[in-house]
């Protein structure tokens, strides 16, 4: 594949030359664009020797020309194009067709069908200033791919949103397969919190991990992500709408605002399926409680119930069952019981299973299928899943 790369000016720069090496060991040919404030941070030398290609910089530089209308050739050469880090003056620029630099230049020539992948890093004000989400509009209505910055530790020393993703996944959005583009998916994650009294609370040892990598999956196959989670200590994946909530009562309402425009909904949460009766004001003094203390509980709406039963034609609902004994037994009753097309069991007695770890053991359970993996890493069970589901759905 070939890539045409952009540079701008932003200290994140410094990722640069490592995300042209993540895109050639991936089997891309990559030639390289800078904008003049770019080679403050990384010189044009070491991009021309990563890319083994002339890196142009100027214009009108006598040694690029091609009689003329090199940024023609070059932008017409390229089958994807990557600027990273781009600077919020280059998207306003873009976003306004100024063509007064040799990136602009060759990026305003781009054919139509030429996707023009952007990766902006900056400050957290840049990034929220309303001129900034006002070029973005315009850039994205245009057809432009965005990968949103991270949340982070940033160089100024403020935190929050503007950090450039890392080189390796920036390399993987560029080779993504865009398979659910145009399509909507739902998600939960994590465990809920069912409140006792102001201080205490019931939960469960779920991290989000599964969910979150299921999430980030298929953002970078293209799909609207909403994603409902309960309390983790995971960032939002980029360009994934998270709302976060803490009860099952919230999850479902939650999900009851979303589900109607889903194509796909996947429900990885591990819900409490009890809350307390009563939730107690102030905190509970154990002196008050005796020596045996009974708490009432009551039941929680099963959410992924309310869905099987409010699913409309075409919409493919997927459960998890986390399984001790007859594992496929219970899952399989949870398949018909819940209405689900498919039903994504783990063993939690199995090493490189459920809670918390980066692996995960899973077998698809279907009305005609058992479909057992390996031990894989979370985000490769999320591939794989949505893999099948694609195949499922005919989406591929
Ligand atoms: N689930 C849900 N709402 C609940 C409880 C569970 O949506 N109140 C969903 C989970 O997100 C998961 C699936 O149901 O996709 C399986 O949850 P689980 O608690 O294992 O199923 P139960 O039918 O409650 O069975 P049991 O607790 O007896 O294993």
């Amino acid at each position: 594949m070939k890539v045409l790369m952009g540079i701008c000016g932003s200290i994140s720069a410094y990722k640069a030359p490592w995300i042209a090496r993540e895109l050639i060991r991936s089997g891309a040919e990559v030639r390289v664009i800078m904008t003049p404030d770019a080679c403050r941070f990384v010189t044009p030398l070491v991009m021309q020797n990563i890319s083994q290609n002339p890196v142009v910089i100027e214009a009108f530089d006598t040694e690029h020309q091609e009689k003329g209308s090199w940024h023609v050739h070059w932008a017409r050469w390229a089958e994807q194009v990557l600027v990273a880090p781009c600077s919020a003056t280059t998207l306003a620029k873009l976003a306004h067709g100024i063509a007064d630099n040799a990136l602009t230049l060759a990026l305003l020539s781009l054919a139509k069908e030429t996707p023009l992948r952007l990766c902006p890093a900056m400050d957290p004000d840049m990034w929220h200033h309303p001129a900034t989400r006002r070029n973005l509009a315009i850039l994205q209505a245009d057809g432009a791919l965005i990968l949103p910055p991270e949340e982070g530790e940033l160089a100024s020393g403020l935190r929050g949103a503007g950090r450039l993703p890392e080189p390796l996944q920036i390399a993987e959005w560029v080779f993504a397969k865009r398979s659910l583009s145009g399509k909507t998916v739902l998600i939960t994650a994590g465990p809920t919190r069912e409140p006792i009294d102001g201080v205490r609370y019931i939960s469960n040892h779920s991290s989000g991990k599964m969910g979150f990598a299921i999430a980030a999956e298929a953002q970078a196959r293209g799909a609207r992500v909403v994603l409902v989670s309960g309390p983790v200590s995971l960032a939002a994946p980029p360009g994934v709408e998270l709302v976060r909530v803490e009860t099952a009562r919230q999850m479902l309402e939650t999900c009851q605002q979303h589900y109607e425009k889903a194509d796909v909904i996947i429900k990885s949460a591990a819900v409490a399926d009890f809350t307390p009766a009563r939730v107690a004001v102030g905190k509970l003094k154990k002196e008050q409680l005796g020596q045996n203390w009974t708490m009432a509980l009551e039941k929680t709406g099963d959410i992924l119930s309310w869905l099987g039963r409010h699913k409309r034609p075409g919409q493919y609902l997927v459960g998890f069952a986390l399984e001790i004994q007859n594992a496929e037994a219970n899952a399989r009753a949870k398949l018909e019981r819940k209405n689900c097309d498919l039903v994504v069991l783990n063993e939690a007695n199995q090493p490189d299973s459920g809670f918390g770890g980066d692996n995960n053991t899973i077998t698809l359970i279907g009305p005609d299928l058992r479909q057992p993996w390996p031990p894989l890493s979370k985000r490769q069970c999320a591939q794989r899943l949505w893999d099948f589901i694609e195949g499922a759905t005919g989406t591929t």
